[in-house]
């Protein structure tokens, strides 16, 4: 993992990749600037929708040399933390409505070494995280009901505030997950995002074997984003 920091970051999710073939597109989303790379994890339970498990995790490793982020939506989570952590994820990011002990999760995600993550649906309050500060690297924003790429962006612009402020100092990223676009990028990086999540609007426009379009979206995001920070002149 890099060092912390506040700077713009693009996470493409590969959920909009093609799913015949996640190396190259992992690959070609790097080489095209993108900063990590954002793997959903469904498990038709917790969400009305099934990706793939840690076995894919692991298979797409070698072909991520950034870091490789992965958010469980699932539930339960605790019997699949070693499996992903083995899987070579880099941060592991739980939702804190995955069950009762959120917190004894996020205990066993920093056991094994690795970062921990938590993610808040669009209908969960800030509050639900103020004891949790000290033990997460990333609190994840929810813009979308979770379960499917290229859903609309339900703004959460005042959930975000509140966490920029509850988080201080502290070496802890905000991810905006869903409908991430150069229009709704701005608003979440004024905000006090630092994490921008796109699946369709990188993946949309270009492939493996013609990844230019990628770099493209890529350069759109982070451009109007930055451009949305204080002190940048627009
Ligand atoms: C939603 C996933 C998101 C999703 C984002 O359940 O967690 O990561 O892939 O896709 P877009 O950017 O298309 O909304
Ligand atoms: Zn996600």
């Amino acid at each position: 993992m890099m060092p912390f920091d506040r700077s713009v970051k693009i996470a493409p999710s590969i959920l909009a990749a093609d799913f015949a073939d996640f190396g190259a597109e992992c690959r070609a989303v790097e080489a095209q600037g993108a900063d990590w790379v954002h793997v959903d994890v469904m498990d038709g339970h917790f969400v009305p929708n099934i990706t793939f498990g840690p076995q894919m995790c692991a298979a797409i490793r070698p072909h991520v040399r950034t870091v490789m982020d992965v958010h469980l939506m699932i539930s339960p989570v605790d019997p699949y933390i070693e499996a992903f952590a083995q899987a070579g994820a880099d941060i592991i990011t739980a939702h804190v409505e995955a069950g009762p002990h959120i917190h004894r999760t996020l205990q066993a995600i920093r056991a094994t070494g690795k970062k921990a993550g938590v993610a808040l649906n669009p209908g969960t309050g800030a509050e639900t995280v103020e004891n949790l500060i000290d033990m997460v690297d990333l609190i994840c924003v929810m813009t979308v009901n979770p379960g499917f790429g290229g859903q609309g962006f339900i703004d959460m612009t005042t959930k975000v505030q509140r966490l920029r402020a509850m988080i201080g100092d502290r070496p802890v990223h905000i991810e905006i997950d869903g409908g991430i676009t150069p229009q709704t990028a701005p608003l979440m990086a004024r905000a006090g995002a630092d994490v921008l999540v796109a699946g369709s609007a990188v993946f949309k426009g270009g492939s493996a074997a013609n990844p230019a379009g990628y770099g493209d979206n890529i350069r759109a995001i982070r451009s109007a984003a930055e451009t949305a920070l204080p002190g940048r002149v627009a």
